[in-house]
Order: C-alpha cells, then structure tokens, then sequence
C-alpha cells in the first residue's frame, strides 16, 4: 500500500510500505478515505520529537471503513463507517476507567523509553515516534488499529467524511481546551494560536459560556477566520499582547488562556527570547516557550492556563512564581479523544459545530509532501490540509 513516510527533517514521502495485518485478537483494519495533517505533525516534520525513525508512517486523525476485525472485536464488523481517536486506549486500565484515555496503561509497548524522559508513559500514540508506541500512522491507504473494539466511534451514511474527521483529534483537543477552563457564563478567554486547534477551542469556549474570545496569532487569513467564529483578532506582531488583553480586559486579564501553539511557538524580542533562541540551537533547551510564557503572564490573578499546545522535553525561565503567587491554576493533556466523540458528534449533527468550514484544502494522498509545506509555511491560505487515499 502507498503511507505517508518521515523521510528526514523537512521531509516526507509517499511511499509502497507492506499492508497492515491483523496481529492481535481486538486489532481491525480500516481502509483510509480521509486523513489530515496536524499542527503535532509539524514538529516530527521539523525534527522535534525523539525516536521518529526514517520510514515511519505518520498520522494520527483518519477515518474509513472497516475491512477485517480480529476475533476479540464484537462490536464492529466489514462495511462500518468509523472515525479512529488518536489514543490508543484499552478501555479497561485504571486511566481508561477515569476516562483517561491518552494516559492508557496498557497500549504503549515502548513505555521504558518514555519513562526516563517523562518519569510515567502515556498511552500509545498512532504515528507518532517509536517512544510513544511506534505505531503505524493513517496517512495511509490502510491503517491497524489496536483495541478496535474499544476506540473507533462509528458514524452514520448521512454524514460526510469532512464533518465528522475531526473527531479523531483536533476538534475534541480544541474543545478539551476550552472545558479544562471550567469557564463561567461571561468569562473571557485568550486562545494563543488560531490554527485549528485554536479555532475549534474559540468555538468551543463560546458554546460553554464564555462572553467574550480573544485570538492572538500572526497570520492574518488565520485571524480572520478566528475573527469569523467570533473573536476578537490580536496580530503579535502589530500590538504588545500584555498590554491589548489588559485593555481588552479592564486591566485585568483574561479569566482563562488557552496555549493552542506549542513548543515550536515563534519568539518575540525580548532579552529572554534571545536566550531561548541560542540554547534552542544548542539543543540545550526543546521547547520555545514564548507563548505559554505571555499566555501565564496575561491572565487574570486566580484564573486558569490551559494547555492543549504540544510539548516534548524541557524549557527555562518557566514563571513558577508568577504562577505561585497569583494562584494560577495550570490544566493540560494530551486529548482524552474517545471520551469527547459521541457529545461532540452530537453537536455536529444538531449544527452547533460546523467541521468542514475550518478545511482549506483536500489533496490526493500522493500530495501529502506539499500538503505538509503549504500547512507548515502558510501558504495558500492554509489551514487544515486533509488527504483522501
Ligand atoms: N493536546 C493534544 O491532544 C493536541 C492535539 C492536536 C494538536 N495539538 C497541538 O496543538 C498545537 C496547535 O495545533 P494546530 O494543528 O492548530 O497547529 P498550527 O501549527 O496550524 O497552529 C499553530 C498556530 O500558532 C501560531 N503561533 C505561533 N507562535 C505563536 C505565538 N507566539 N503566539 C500566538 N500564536 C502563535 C501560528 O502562527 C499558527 O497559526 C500544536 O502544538 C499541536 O501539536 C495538541
Ligand atoms: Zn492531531
Ligand atoms: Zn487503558
């Protein structure tokens, strides 16, 4: 079969790869008809996360149809439409009983690499590096899919392929940000990043209450489509942050600040900033932490910083003291996907969320190399890049 493949820093490959089979009882196989490219992509594209070997297939949101189940899988059978979360979760691990899910115990079979990075393992993630798993990922014609009786949420003939795909990631991430708020009717809240993630966590705050949502990006087609969910737009690049949302905020600061940017978050100009750039050439520090930095700065004393932003190792002059001592409260995680599908599926089918419209482009799977530079550099008026094997 043809999968998308890392080949380097910068680059992918479409390339022939031997079919996925069955290797365990509750694994199924899925034809892939849609699959996106992810901001969390991006930083395997650009050489950040540990243990992604040449050839590894990538991708982690894709959805289709079933064509072989193991013994163990009662639930699905041959034919079913299903969309498959990120995760790989048992369903029956102690973080799987919490609805946990990104936290499964028992589905990363590499755990001992991750352990002495990050002290514990989270679950096992599709295509995303050997650490967390070393999954085959679903930029593919076919994909594997363990513990298939428990992930794959299946999806009714009447809605699209463009509706319903983001189920797998991006939408749940974007509303998990905006619900580890705990926003209050009237609340405001300051999403970094209008990229996907960030777009789906504007909606998302609004339809959980809040009165007013605040989108900080540099690119200005990504603004106004921020803009367009209802946002009020600040362009970094044009305006001080901390200074607009003290304005914006009755000097204050936003209730809640969602960090949907991550470790590849583009500096400012500060002397800090300057020191991140050195040791992040050096390698002596992973992360760029600029915007998580100005997201705990801005908020208001006593409220809420949520990060759905991606992470990988360690950054400096964290501002633990301005956390400590303004009681602020830091909320994060990989998305627990499989506990969001069916709700959010829901609000899919009754129209308070509109899926296909944050969709910039579809390429055939062959494209996937220029769907990952248009995503990456932003052009074309890029948003969400999603391939159809
Ligand atoms: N927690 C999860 O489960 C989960 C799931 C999916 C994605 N993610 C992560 O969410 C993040 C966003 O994903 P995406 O698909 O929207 O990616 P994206 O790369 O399309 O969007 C990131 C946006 O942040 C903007 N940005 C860069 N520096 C900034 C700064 N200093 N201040 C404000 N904005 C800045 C960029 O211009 C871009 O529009 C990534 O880190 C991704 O890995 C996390
Ligand atoms: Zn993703
Ligand atoms: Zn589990």
């Amino acid at each position: 079969m043809k999968a998308t493949v890392w080949a380097g820093r910068n680059s992918v490959e479409v390339q022939s790869v031997p079919d996925p089979k069955i290797l365990n009882d509750r694994d199924a196989i899925v034809r892939v008809t849609s699959t996106a490219i992810c901001g969390s992509d991006l930083h395997i594209y650009d050489g950040y996360i540990p243990t992604v070997k040449h050839g590894d297939v990538l991708g982690h949101e894709f959805m289709g149809e079933v064509v072989e189940v193991g013994k163990a899988v009662q639930n699905l059978a041959a034919g079913d439409r299903v969309v498959v979360p990120f995760p790989i979760a048992c369903g029956a691990c102690s973080a799987c009983e919490r609805e946990l899910y990104s936290l499964c115990e028992n589905s990363n079979p590499n755990a001992g690499i991750v352990e002495k990075l990050m002290g514990h393992s989270p679950a096992g993630l599709f295509g995303y590096s050997h650490m967390m798993g070393g999954f085959a990922g679903g930029q593919a014609e076919y994909a594997r899919v363990p513990f298939a009786d428990v992930g794959p949420l299946k999806i009714d003939d009447d809605l699209s392929d463009d509706q319903v795909l983001f189920l797998s990631d991006i939408l749940p991430t974007g509303y998990m940000g905006a619900e580890m708020c705990g926003i209050a009717p009237g609340d405001v809240v300051a999403v970094w990043g209008a990229g996907p993630v960030g777009l789906f966590s504007i909606i998302s705050a609004y339809l959980l209450g809040a009165s007013k949502v605040i989108a900080i990006d540099r690119v200005p087609y990504r603004l106004k489509l921020a803009e367009e969910k209802g946002a009020v737009a600040v362009n970094f690049e044009e305006t001080s942050v901390l200074e607009t949302l003290r304005d914006l905020t009755a000097g204050r600061g936003p209730d809640h600040c969602i960090d949907a940017v991550g470790l590849e978050a583009r500096n400012g100009s500060t002397v800090v900033d300057a020191y991140d750039r050195v040791k992040q050439a050096a390698r002596l520090e992973t992360e760029r932490p600029h915007a998580l930095r100005e997201a705990i700065m801005s908020c208001r004393n006593g409220g809420t910083i949520s990060v759905v932003g991606v992470y990988g190792g360690l950054m400096d002059k964290f501002p633990i003291g301005a956390v400590m001592n303004r009681s602020l409260t830091i909320k994060t995680g990989q998305c627990h996907v499989q506990r969001y599908m069916k709700p959010l599926l829901k609000r899919i089918r009754d129209g308070e969320i509109d899926p296909p419209s944050i969709i910039s482009h579809h390429l055939p799977l062959d494209e996937a190399p220029h769907g990952y530079e248009i995503f990456k550099h932003k052009q074309d008026n890029c948003t969400k890049v999603v391939l159809n094997p």
